[in-house]
């Protein structure tokens, strides 16, 4: 066809990758209706228009990726809904640092993370699909790709490792931005949304907002000349801090067992890796939630105990029959229940809980074969090293003394620990975080710095924890959407 190469059949159907002006025209939708589930658990009759596929830069690395849906609820169960001056949930469906494409939906919550070999997963791997969940619940819901990883041209350069991803979902939050008027809803109102690295995403956009880190990015794929803050940010279960997660992995889960083996890993690393945790969180200088006092490594298995796990776990039994909370706590003698709390020891919870899914150290392996590995890939470099620690066990042969020049810059455009110790001005000041007490995807105080750091900046912070609820879940979506309305009220 004459479209070349390059285009997906996507981008040949839809109208991405067109000569794009950034003029959102608001006259381009079709006029759907569909049986949504709402947060409630029911569902709703939602008709809405749906927006195709649009390209958010003027000049695309590839559109396929770089384009965004947005649907906008008219009626729901028969209602008219005015959505004039409504929030915009702008739900990013990353995954696993992967790709993500809505170039192919044809409704609300369609975005695929594309895989290895050709897969893909719907859903983002979520048992929630929040898009849906939002346009039921009234909002207007944007949901934008993005470039990821695994993504390689015709010259073999990986074109979506850190920090395409940041980059493109500012660049759709700036698109929404310079259109405001045009766009539906309000584009001051923006709620970011993700889970795992999609929810690590989703902090950053909060946590960097308008930072000029990015300016020569943006500039490059033709984005807006506008504003890429977002009002409010919402993660789920967010892999970030990735410079500091394998230290902070070993403090959490390194005397857990590894769920595939049933064995320890090996504890000389993990205790090296312990003891930089120790300095790490000293050098992060923050208070706990609730007044506890500054956090440390000799301290952070209580604070998580009172703060998370305990609360967690009540909630949970608080909730149940009693006679399946008999149960519950009969099957399981190191929790113990006073009739109005669950209480257990730290090691209860290690054992409870699973174990850990990564080998030592989790993030920046020695063999760069970790997902992280190829995330900070360059060029044609499928994967890097991203920490000194995993440079200096580096088992493949690269003989380097340091890590590549780009290494700390592309590390802080992909943190929002970056720009929160800085007290970055354009963040968000409404934060929404949530992890499952069963997900040993990365250490539990890589949530727990997040929101003790936010909230000790005096932002307004909803943070909580599912208990035995495992990765990327999502058990409280009604309470989000109405803190929503709260939170932009
Ligand atoms: C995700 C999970 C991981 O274990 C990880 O290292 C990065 C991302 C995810 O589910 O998005």
């Amino acid at each position: 066809t004459a479209t070349g190469a390059q285009a997906s059949p996507a981008a040949r159907t839809t109208g991405v990758g067109r000569p794009h002006s950034l003029v959102f025209d608001k006259t381009a939708y079709t006029l759907r209706t569909a049986v949504l589930p709402s947060a409630d658990g029911g569902t709703k009759e939602v008709t809405y228009r749906f927006y195709a596929p649009t390209t958010y830069v003027t000049d695309p690395l590839d559109a396929a990726h770089q384009s965004l849906v947005i649907s906008v609820p008219v009626a729901i169960d028969g209602r008219k809904v005015n959505t004039e001056r409504a929030p915009i949930v702008f739900a990013n469906w990353v995954g696993g640092y992967f790709p993500v494409s809505v170039a192919e939906a044809t409704g609300v919550g369609e975005g695929i993370m594309e895989m290895p070999n050709g897969q893909v997963l719907e859903n983002n791997g979520n048992d929630t699909n929040l898009p849906k969940l939002a346009l039921a619940a009234g909002y207007v819901v944007v949901e934008p790709g993005a470039r990821g990883r695994t993504l390689v041209d015709g010259e073999g350069v990986y074109y979506g490792t850190a920090p395409a991803v940041i980059v493109d979902l500012k660049a759709a939050v700036r698109y929404l931005r310079a259109n405001k008027g045009l766009v539906p809803g309000d584009t001051d109102r923006i709620v970011s949304t993700g889970t795992s690295a999609g929810g690590a995403m989703s902090a950053l956009l909060g946590a960097s907002g308008d930072s000029p880190l990015y300016a020569g990015h943006l500039r490059q794929l033709g984005a807006a000349d506008a504003s890429d803050a977002v009002f409010a940010a919402a993660a789920w279960c967010p892999i970030t801090d990735l410079e500091h997660a394998d230290m902070a992995y070993e403090w959490c889960w390194g005397e857990a067992q590894l769920s595939s083996t049933g064995t320890l890993v090996d504890q000389n690393l993990s205790r090296e890796l312990r003891a930089a945790f120790a300095e790490y969180q000293a050098s992060l200088r923050v208070d706990g939630l609730g007044g506890f006092g500054r956090l440390s490594a000799r301290n952070y298995d209580d604070y998580l105990l009172k703060t998370y796990l305990q609360p967690a776990a009540t909630a949970h039994l608080s909730g149940l029959s009693s006679d399946a909370r008999s149960a519950y706590l009969a099957d399981r003698p190191a929790i113990q229940w006073n009739g109005k709390r669950a209480s257990f020891t730290w090691d209860a919870y290690l054992a409870h809980m699973g174990g850990r899914n990564k080998n030592v150290p989790s993030f920046d392996g020695f063999g760069l074969t970790t997902g992280e590995n190829n995330l900070f890939g360059k060029g044609t470099v499928s994967a890097r090293h991203f920490t000194r620690y995993g440079l200096d066990h580096d088992t493949t042969g690269l003989g380097a003394d340091r890590l590549d020049k780009d290494i700390p810059e592309t590390l802080a455009l992909m943190n929002p620990m970056h720009f929160i110790r800085r007290r970055h001005a354009g963040r968000s000041r409404h934060w929404w975080i949530r992890l499952g007490t069963s997900d040993p995807h990365t250490s539990l105080t890589v949530v727990g710095n997040l929101a003790a750091s936010l909230s000790g900046l005096g932002d307004h912070v909803n943070s909580a924890m599912y208990w035995d609820a495992g990765h990327a879940t999502n058990r409280d979506p009604a309470a989000f959407l109405r803190w929503i309305a709260e939170v932009t009220g």
